[in-house]
């Protein structure tokens, strides 16, 4: 192999005045789990650390009220990062703030709520069938399988069908791991530090970086492209096309609207993947959670698919995907950038800094969870009562929280339930797995299954 010496990237995840490159200095220690060191250091030095990183003001937050104080209480200064994910989201409403990232959410917020997950239920499950299938053959030759290739599939025909009206009409493999090539910045930092060193023997893989970006923005314009499957009137993808068409929302343009797309392609399925891998990997491990979860499919739905009045019914299920979001949050630390002085515990933070809230290290924090290393979805069968508010952040929190958090847990709770009832996953991959933390939190290598159909 040789080493390609011209380094003329176009993705910036991991160029090195990128915050998340910059983290990387901080994530050193135990490379399998790059959280450590930073629960090592809240640990040592508070809950408000200030570290300069180059020429960069890094302060990490551990504390929910500092969350609240960030997030709610002085949400207008501190506005978003989204530096290196430009090529990911492009304009979306995600990289915005003020009045412009308000005139963006507001039309698309209807298609979020509650009330339209009765109508995309028959989405989510003609999603789920199509996979079940697909986990029916790999169970039959027993060949072994990306766990979390197969749910951010999942996931993305789920969002295609339900949200957009469509079918994928792109290779969701193919585009998977596209995304994957881009998001791995550990690996983008590793290069770039031996080829400063001078070391030889490996390849660069910038270029493919770059490359996996320009097929990503093929992606958006395919969906536009596609046939609707049934002319539905209340999907998120036509609240987008009437507002592109409001003359009183010129900032909303064609632009936008394959943006808002490429958003939600990204946000929507990257994190609903890897919640529902990681709760694969989870009851692999604990077979009496696997079953508890068939149990209450039995009781609630038995031989018929579920429907939306059984989701609530299905407690103890999505109890499991809540725990799951505790132990491996799939955003593990929320970024701002500070517009105005401030201080926080004491501390003084200055306009620029770049403000790092430690979600994970608040979901392993024994002094809100007990016993928080242990895996146990009862907790959360009493409801949030008891909790501190602002422990838990798997979906952010004040007016900038995930637009789709609520469906998710929707999709992943039937999903979890359905696929469990059939087959019996069995992880195959080193205990336990190694992650990494850069914008999500992602097993080192995907979580390796396969997958026995239960008679
Ligand atoms: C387990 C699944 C999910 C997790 C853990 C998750 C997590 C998050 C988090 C933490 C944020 C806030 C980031 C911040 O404050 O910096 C966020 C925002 C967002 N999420 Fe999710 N998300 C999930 C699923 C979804 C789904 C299903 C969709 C849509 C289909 C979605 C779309 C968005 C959008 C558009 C935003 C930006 C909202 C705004 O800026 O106003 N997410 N998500």
């Amino acid at each position: 192999m040789t080493i390609q010496q011209n380094l003329s990237h176009t993705q910036g995840l991991g160029e090195t005045n990128s915050i998340w490159f910059k983290l990387t200095a901080l994530t050193k220690g135990n490379p399998e789990n790059p959280m450590q060191t930073l629960q090592m250091m809240a640990d040592r030095y508070g809950p408000v650390i200030a570290v300069n990183i180059a020429d960069q003001r890094v302060v990490f937050l551990t504390e929910p009220e500092h969350f609240k104080h960030v997030l709610v209480t002085k949400a207008d200064d501190y506005i978003k990062y989204f530096d290196g994910l430009k090529p990911v989201f492009g304009k979306s409403m995600i990289t915005h703030d003020g009045v412009l990232w308000q005139k963006i959410r507001m039309p698309q917020q209807p298609a979020f709520h509650p009330d339209m997950f009765a109508e995309y239920i028959p989405y989510f499950l003609q999603a789920i069938r199509t996979k079940m299938d697909l986990w029916s053959k790999l169970a039959e030759t027993g060949e072994p399988f990306e766990m979390v290739e197969q749910t951010w599939t999942l996931a993305a025909d789920m969002i295609c069908k339900a949200l957009f009206d469509r079918d994928m009409p792109f290779n969701p493999h193919f585009v998977f791991k596209c995304v994957k090539t881009y998001t791995d910045v550990m690996e983008h930092k590793a290069i770039r530090m031996r080829v400063l060193q001078g070391e030889d023997g490996f390849s660069l893989t910038e270029e493919n970086a770059a490359k996996a970006m320009e097929i990503w923005a093929s992606v958006p314009p395919a969906v536009f492209a596609q046939n609707p499957n049934e002319e539905r009137q209340r999907t998120l993808l036509k609240m987008i096309e009437t507002v592109v068409a409001d003359p009183e929302v010129p900032e909303f343009d064609q632009q936008q609207a394959i943006d808002e797309l490429k958003q939600y392609l990204w946000a929507g399925t990257e994190t609903t993947a890897l919640t529902l891998a990681w709760a694969m990997y989870l009851t692999s491990k604990h077979p009496e959670a696997a079953d508890r979860i068939r149990k209450e499919g039995e009781t609630v739905y038995g031989d018929r698919e579920p429907a939306a009045a059984d989701y609530s019914a299905l407690a103890y299920t999505r109890a499991v995907i809540q725990e799951t979001m505790r132990i491996y949050p799939p955003i593990w630390g929320l970024i701002r950038v500070a517009t105005k002085a401030d201080v926080i515990g004491g501390k003084e933070i200055k306009p620029g800094d770049r403000v790092v809230m430690f979600a994970y290290g608040a979901h392993h924090n024994p002094k809100f969870w007990p016993d928080p290393e242990e895996f146990r979805p009862e907790r959360w069968m009493g409801g949030t009562k008891g909790q501190v508010k602002y422990s838990y952040l798997p979906f952010g929190a004040g007016k900038r929280s995930c637009i789709g958090g609520a469906m998710s847990q929707v999709e992943n709770t039937l999903a979890l339930s359905m696929l469990l009832r059939r087959f019996r996953p069995e992880y195959l991959g080193k205990e336990p797995p190694g992650f990494s933390g850069t914008v999500t939190l992602t097993p080192k290598g995907g979580l390796k299954f396969r997958v026995r159909e239960l008679s």
